[in-house]
């Protein structure tokens, strides 16, 4: 009984195998495999060589020719556009520069030399049409940074602002690298406080608008504003985890037109405790700095490459590499350089880094040691005679100015209470040095002018997505 069980198992599953078997050869003949879908990037590095793929992304251009059609479609995942060919029958009128496509067929490799692999066409679908008449890009056209920058809606289908974005993307996971592999932790600072931490009143208010709120009714029980910077809050945190940095949009009112300046930029801020010296300060900006342009000139070659070579030829990141920053000790040698140009006690103005810069060999320079009077109230006195001097540092870079601001943080009571209004204001920072105060100091680098520094954009409104400055229209 058990015997004849197990044969007609036997039987069965042979019977099976069979089946199986035949259905798979007519499942190979009749039922052709899904394509495999990849992104461009990943077309291009062959991994799929010889595979049914689809791919999906805009034309960049489309060449008919008499047997054949040839596109370049980009995705947006490498600067990079991959080659399609298809026979003249799969040519539609809708193919245009800017159109949307959905290609599917076989991953080959290239004949020609300039691209490794293209893909020969099965199937072109038109997913979304584009006039090339009314489309604000020219097919043959190298559009400059001022034309794409009135187009903020479309510029990132343009080869220099993708490779910006690229760029800008891998430059942010570099510094996220760089702080973690330190031993920083990311604290996210508010956007919305009650604290001008600079002093400079650049603030935007924060209200709420719509019919349940009357104008008279506050919603935070005190004024609420945009952040200027996180440093307060992160001065907070470096009293329990000694080193903490946050990445974040940053608010400025600055009713400023300039090529440096915007009303939201993303700042990122480190702040350490048991520190000293300015010396530790520079070395962590300097290191940031250095680790984080290593990473993307590593990752990024060919979108730096075209920044170096068509968008600011003549600019090379490597320069800032291999030098160490030369460090001007005293505030006072720097005000000699500029000679009748400012006096003691006047702020650098851009003109001033610009001289600075120079004079330095058109290296990156720290600047130390500011007048007490110019600095905000968080910065340490140097309690020096006659000139009174705070704990202060400013990176400027060739082109660009300032780059970074830091400085040692008043740690001692007695100081900190001693300058004006702090106890009504700002009495739970007067408790950071009741409670465990430490010595400490921090820096804010501003990231969309570390980016103009990198590939020398002249214009900050090149570097961010979408640009907000005084007087700007939005998206
Ligand atoms: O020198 P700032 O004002 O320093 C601070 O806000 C400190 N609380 C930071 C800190 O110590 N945690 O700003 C830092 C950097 C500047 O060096 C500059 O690179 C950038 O932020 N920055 C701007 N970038 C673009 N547009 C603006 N309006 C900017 N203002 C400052």
């Amino acid at each position: 009984m058990f015997q004849a069980a197990a044969q007609t198992v036997f039987v069965s599953s042979a019977a099976a195998s069979v089946y199986r078997s035949v259905f798979l050869v007519g499942c190979r003949r009749y039922c052709k495999k899904t394509p495999t879908k990849l992104r461009i990037s990943e077309a291009l590095s062959g991994a799929e060589l010889g595979a049914d793929v689809k791919v999906q992304g805009w034309v960049r251009s489309v060449r008919p020719q008499k047997n054949n059609v040839f596109l370049h479609v980009n995705d947006g995942s490498s600067l990079q556009s991959l080659q399609i060919v298809g026979q003249a029958k799969l040519n539609d009128p809708l193919l245009t520069f800017g159109s949307a496509v959905e290609v599917t067929g076989i991953l080959k490799k290239s004949p020609h030399q300039k691209q490794p692999v293209e893909l020969e066409a099965e199937q072109i679908r038109v997913v979304g049409e584009c006039n090339p008449v009314d489309f604000p890009f020219k097919i043959k056209d190298r559009h400059s940074l001022e034309y794409t920058r009135q187009l903020p809606h479309l510029r990132c289908r343009t080869n220099a602002f993708s490779s910006l974005l690229r760029i800008r993307s891998e430059a942010a996971a570099a510094i996220h690298s760089y702080f973690k592999n330190n031993g920083f932790l990311q604290i996210h600072t508010p956007i919305i406080t009650s604290n001008d931490c600079e002093g400079a009143g650049e603030l935007f208010k924060v209200e709420p608008s719509g019919p349940d709120f009357s104008d008279d009714e506050e919603f935070f029980s005190v004024p609420a504003f945009l952040t200027v910077s996180g440093q307060l809050h992160l001065e907070v945190m470096s009293g329990a985890f000694s080193r903490v940095y946050t990445f974040g949009p940053t608010f400025r009112a600055e009713n400023s037109q300039s090529r440096r300046h915007l009303a939201e930029f993303f700042m990122v801020e480190a702040e350490i405790s048991f520190t000293e010296s300015l010396d530790d300060l520079t070395k962590v900006m300097e290191d940031m700095f250095r680790s984080a342009t290593e990473h993307v000139m590593a990752r990024c070659v060919e979108d730096v490459d075209l920044f170096h070579r068509h968008v600011t030829p003549g600019h090379r990141v490597k320069i800032y590499l291999p030098h160490r920053c030369k460090w001007n000790s005293l505030y006072k040698a720097s005000l000699q350089l500029l000679s009748a140009a400012t006096d003691w006690g006047c702020d650098l103005m851009t003109e001033h880094e610009k001289h600075l810069v120079k004079h330095c060999g058109n290296l990156p320079v720290f600047v130390t040691d500011y007048p007490y009077d110019l600095k905000p109230f968080y910065a340490r006195d140097n309690q020096d005679h006659p000139r009174h001097t705070a704990a202060a540092v400013d990176l400027l870079v060739p082109g660009v100015g300032e780059l970074c601001g830091g400085s040692l943080r008043e740690e001692r009571l007695n100081l900190l209470m001693a300058r004006a209004g702090l106890e009504d204001t700002y009495s739970w920072y007067l408790d950071l040095r009741r409670f465990g105060s430490v010595p400490h100091g921090g820096f804010g680098l501003g990231f969309e002018r570390y980016l103009q520094c990198i590939l020398g954009v002249d214009n900050i409104k090149d570097v961010i997505p979408f640009p907000r400055f005084s007087h700007s229209c939005m998206l």
